[in-house]
């Protein structure tokens, strides 16, 4: 991990998302070298704030973290995650790819994640 933002109401958390380091295999589908991508993670607004803005706030925090380093913002998401995918996509992401995972999903299946580069 990089860095980590909370969204807070006074005392209530209602969400977060991280930076970190891209592995390999999503530097690769991306085609530029790890070293110049940062990867958007682990964002998640609580079921009771959401449709409220949380997440686009967060992800735009942690895009404009990543420009003020130089660096290209990228993420995994699994497909059936139709709520993140409108985000990003409404946000400017571009899907890249999609592949198989190497862990399954809530119904047994080997997942299948797309993968996104950020606005520049
Ligand atoms: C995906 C998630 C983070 C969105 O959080 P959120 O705070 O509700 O999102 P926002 O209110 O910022 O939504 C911004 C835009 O994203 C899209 N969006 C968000 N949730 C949506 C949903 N359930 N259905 C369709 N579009 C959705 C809409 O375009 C929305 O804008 P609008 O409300 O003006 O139409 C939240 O649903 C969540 O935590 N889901 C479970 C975890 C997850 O999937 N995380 C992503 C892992 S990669």
């Amino acid at each position: 991990m990089l860095a980590a933002w909370v969204a807070v109401d006074g005392p209530e958390v209602l969400g977060h998302v991280v930076l970190a380091r891209p592995g390999e295999a999503l530097a690769s589908v991306v085609g530029l070298p790890a070293r110049r991508l940062v990867s958007v993670a682990r964002l998640f607004v609580s079921a009771a704030a959401r449709r409220r803005g949380t997440a686009a706030k967060l992800l735009e925090r942690a895009v404009d973290e990543a420009a003020a380093h130089g660096l290209r913002p990228v993420l995994e998401v699994e497909a059936g995650a139709t709520a993140a995918i409108k985000l990003y996509e409404r946000a400017g992401w571009r899907c890249i790819g999609t592949s198989a995972a190497d862990w399954t999903a809530a119904d047994g299946r080997i997942a299948q994640v797309r993968s996104y580069v950020g606005p520049s």
